[in-house]
């Protein structure tokens, strides 16, 4: 895939896309644009992607560019033959529903260690949730939406005495802690992101009729404003693509390409715990074919670990202001493949807009000695679309209307209430239980599905209820272990 060009002409390999990628740069510099020259290339190739929309102006990937002096000026430059003005087939996605179809996840597959990150939340707390969670498990109450999860903290709470020996103390001050953080997160709208129907990664990962990769954006304007709900959820993304999707080792082409915009956000004052598993999923996420790009403005917004997984680079300029902007300047020069006609930390200060220092791997893996050059021109439109053109094309979309309407089925909260009314919502603790810890209820059942991301729709409500208890309760050993990986439900503590 050609994507940009100095002397000679420069290639991303779609076989090396899966050792992922750094696009870097201070405002203005060129980086959505190179964004969408990457993601137009895969698209072409049959490649679905995914990326975060944080300025709106990623939508105009779905119309074809239009003919301008700069444009035809980069054409010529680069003496492009073959160039001519295509948009790509796209889908909208946003968490809070407005500017593209819902994208939701249940509580359960959030898992209480982003959860106590969305929630605020502190050891001690995080503790609890996790304990919570184990609650819920163990007395076979799906967790999917926030008031399920506000019905089990409250259940917990009124039985923390019985609870204790074998959950441990659930004091009233973390369970607090707890709720005022479940209604900060109601405030900030995230009540709409957790729940069903929750998101099919199937749906991300189509192509059209033309064998084109669909380019998946999330509106992610407001989103950003919520900076813990913005990682939380790409995080839960690429953690459940991990876990879903099967090993397929290294693959000609990726699976779906990941772009996540602003990742400055991702890694801002994250705690060391899930910076560790970010670290481990984004290396391990390569052998199931996903190829993750951070797009930044300087590649110090990315530890240290992760920033060495970015095998294929595209630096644009950087201005040296700031203290931090040198650092940045250092920083990049020094993860270059010297090239003895370069001067990084010189040519750094240098680069036009939508002109970079590349350095893609070749086909062993080895980065390319790193070299200055013009990005192509994108072939679809710069800039954003118009909110009736989006509306048109969230309309006319194969998944309207899938994630649109709430479902509300028999959870928690549902199940916690008839125990209520039926007035022995004391009796039921797992300890005096036939060891439904080792015998659940859903039996067998959790052995189903591992990879398989299928069946919200049109299965029958126990085949949907298996389903989800088996995505729920992770059981296989594969799924242990992927689970524990993100800590998600079972925390990597305790195998079945
Ligand atoms: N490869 C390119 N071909 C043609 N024009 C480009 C290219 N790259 C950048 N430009 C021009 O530069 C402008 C700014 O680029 P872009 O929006 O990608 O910057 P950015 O680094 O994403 O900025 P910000 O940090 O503000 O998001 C574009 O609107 C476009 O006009
Ligand atoms: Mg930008």
């Amino acid at each position: 895939m050609l994507i940009a060009q100095s002397e000679i002409p420069l290639y991303l390999l779609p076989a090396m896309s899966n050792r992922h990628g750094l696009i870097a740069g201070a405002t203005g510099t060129g980086k959505t644009v190179t964004l969408q020259v990457m993601a137009e290339a895969f698209s072409r190739i049959g490649v679905p992607v995914f990326a975060a929309d944080v300025k709106g102006d990623l939508s105009g990937i779905s119309q074809p560019g239009a003919e301008s002096p700069k444009i035809a000026d980069r054409v010529q430059k680069l003496k492009l033959t073959d160039f001519s003005f295509a948009g790509c087939p796209v889908t909208f996605w946003d968490v809070f529903g407005q500017e593209g179809h819902p994208v939701r996840a249940t509580v359960s597959e959030m898992g209480p260690l982003l959860l106590s990150r969305l929630l605020n939340l502190n050891e001690t707390q995080a503790g609890v949730l996790t304990a919570v969670f184990k609650i819920a498990d163990d007395q076979g109450l799906l967790l999917l939406d926030l008031k399920d999860l506000q019905a089990m903290l409250q259940y917990a709470a009124e039985h923390a005495k019985e609870l204790q020996t074998q959950y441990g103390n659930i004091s009233a001050a973390s369970v607090g802690a707890m709720q005022r953080g479940l209604l900060a997160l109601e405030q900030q709208g995230a009540d709409k992101f957790l729940g069903e129907p929750a998101l099919n990664l199937d749906d991300l990962m189509q192509t059209d009729g033309q064998g084109h990769g669909v380019v998946n954006i999330l509106a992610a304007d407001k989103l950003v404003n919520s900076p813990k709900l913005y990682a939380t959820f790409l995080l839960w993304l690429l953690s459940e693509l991990f876990e879903r999707l099967p090993e397929v080792g290294d693959v000609e082409k990726p699976k779906l390409v990941f772009f996540f915009d602003e990742a400055h956000l991702l890694f801002s004052d994250l705690p060391k715990v899930i910076e560790d598993k970010v670290h481990q999923v984004v290396r391990l996420v390569r052998s199931k074919g996903v190829g993750v790009f951070f797009v930044t403005q300087s590649p110090i917004d990315v530890p240290d670990g992760i920033l060495g997984q970015l095998g294929n680079r595209v630096q644009h300029a950087v201005r040296a202001f700031t203290p931090k902007d040198q650092k940045a300047v250092k920083a990049a020069a020094q993860t270059f493949r010297a090239n003895p006609e370069i001067n990084v930390e010189q040519v750094i200060l240098e680069l036009g807009v939508g002109e970079g220092l590349v350095s893609f791997l070749d086909e062993k893996g080895t980065p390319s000695v790193v070299e200055r050059a013009l990005v192509c021109p994108p072939r679809s439109q710069i800039g954003p679309i118009t909110p009736a053109q989006r509306q048109q094309i969230i309309h006319d979309s194969v998944v309207a209307g899938v994630y649109e309407t709430v479902v509300d089925r028999e959870s928690a909260y549902e199940r916690l209430k008839a125990r209520a009314a039926q007035g022995d919502s004391s009796q039921p603790v797992p300890s005096q239980q036939p060891a439904p810890k080792t015998t659940p209820w859903y039996g067998d059942l959790a052995s189903l599905g591992t990879g398989s991301t299928g069946g919200r729709r049109g299965d029958s409500l126990i085949e949907t209820m298996a389903k989800s208890a088996a995505r729920t309760l992770g059981s296989t050993v594969g799924r242990q272990i992927v689970r524990g990986v993100l800590g998600s439900l079972l925390g990597g503590t305790r195998r079945r």
